[in-house]
């Protein structure tokens, strides 16, 4: 398995040159791993120093504009086209002044015009995995998306072996592996997601939890419990009970009530030991959690909210608020509303909520932030503000 930064072939920015011209320069130009790491430490180090007082509260700020480093064409193929991810990143890659797809998969599709991308006429295939690495081995591809179900896109990234071309995962199948980047750029260190050519996209009720719960972690008393809902188009296009609109009118549908695959993800990334209770509801897009969180001290509402504001400054896809947000207000948005902070009146037990669109920061939107970074634009390049 490659590391998530061993095949890196660029200084911040990916292929600039053709690729071709890249892998004469690489043994020139190539840095080791270390000089990666402390290049895009000094340029996070030069743009937090840069940002004004109120972002000096956030460890983790965003790299800004300033820190792109490639302002040259990415050729995209993504697998997984036709789903319900692949074509909300479809409608983000045509606004992207750089991102340049040029290949879509799907077997229902094969032979079809892709429709909404209008940069170019493209042609949905149906590519195996041997098709992606000869497309990969000459030279076609900077940057493969793996749009497909979980338990799919192993064999496609297997046949990728070694490549230099960075590989974003939207499902779930590379989040607990520590060789691949986990790809949460409002949590994580975003230079590592930066030096990155493996890199996992977090599932979409896990990223609005994670970011609910990431600023309380010190103060939590006990485990807490998450209880959330997501719109159907959360179970993908495959036919299923989550996305039986009849069995979901004037209904809601509790399943995966213990072990669900995203509060294993929420656990290991935290260190934590949550319970996650998913819901399916019969609206199309937009997750609402909400979470009950035991505190190991006595806090007011008003202390936690200005801990979420502390820590989420200056995040452009952040906005934490006063109430308690409504998912009918983040539908088709890009992303995450956090509010509510009840306090009960013991004072150690808040109520934490939180609004996000499964397809787009729960899929789509963090898939490009995590290309923006890897590929060297800015990090909400093409993204919708
Ligand atoms: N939906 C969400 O809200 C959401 C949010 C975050 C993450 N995710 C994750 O993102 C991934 C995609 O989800 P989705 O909702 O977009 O799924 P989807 O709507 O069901 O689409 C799945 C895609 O994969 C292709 N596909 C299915 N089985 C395949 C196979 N055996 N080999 C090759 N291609 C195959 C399908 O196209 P063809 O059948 O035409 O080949 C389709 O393009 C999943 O892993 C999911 O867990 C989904």
């Amino acid at each position: 398995m490659i590391s998530a930064t061993a095949g890196a072939m660029r200084l911040g920015g990916r292929r600039v040159a053709p690729r071709a011209a890249s892998i004469v320069a690489a043994p020139v130009t190539r840095a080791s791993v270390g000089q990666r790491t402390a290049m895009a430490q000094a340029r996070y180090l030069s743009s937090t120093s840069r940002l004004s007082y109120a972002l000096n509260t956030n460890p983790n700020p965003p790299l800004g504009k300033k820190n792109a480093s490639n302002d040259a064409p990415s050729r995209i193929g993504l697998i997984g086209a036709r789903g319900y991810t692949g074509q909300a990143l479809i409608d983000l890659l045509n606004n992207h002044p750089n991102m340049d797809l040029q290949h879509v998969s799907s077997r229902e599709l094969d032979g079809q015009e892709l429709k909404g991308y209008t940069k170019r006429k493209v042609v949905y295939e149906n590519l195996s995995p041997e098709d992606v690495a000869r497309l990969d081995k000459d030279g076609k591809v900077d940057c493969w998306i793996m749009a497909l179900p979980n338990g799919v896109c192993k064999p496609y990234v297997q046949a990728l072996g070694q490549s230099s071309s960075v590989i974003v995962d939207i499902s779930a199948d590379y989040r607990f592996d520590n060789s691949w980047a986990y790809g949460l750029p409002e949590m994580l260190a975003r230079p590592k997601i930066a030096q990155s050519t493996r890199i996992s996209t977090p599932g979409c009720y896990s990223t609005g939890a994670l970011l609910a719960l990431n600023p309380i972690l010190e103060h939590l008393g006990a485990s807490p419990t998450i209880f959330g809902v997501s719109g159907y188009s959360g179970a993908g296009t495959k036919p299923s009970p989550r996305n039986d609109v009849a069995l979901l009118h004037d209904n809601l549908l509790p399943y995966s009530l213990t072990g669900h695959m995203h509060e294993r993800e929420i656990n290991h990334h935290l260190g934590i030991s949550s319970a996650f209770i998913p819901h399916c509801a019969s609206w199309f897009r937009g997750i609402h959690l909400t979470l009950n969180v035991p505190l190991n001290k006595t806090m007011t509402s008003r202390d936690i909210r200005q801990i979420y504001q502390d820590r989420y400054a200056g995040e452009k896809l952040v906005k934490v608020v006063g109430e308690a947000p409504l998912v009918r207000a983040i539908q088709n948005k890009h992303g995450v509303e956090i509010g509510g902070f009840a306090v009960d009146k013991t004072g150690q037990r808040v109520v934490v909520c939180a609004t996000i669109d499964n397809l787009n920061k729960g899929a789509a939107t963090q898939c490009l932030q995590n290309m923006n970074l890897a590929l060297g634009y800015g990090e909400y390049q093409g993204v919708p503000l």
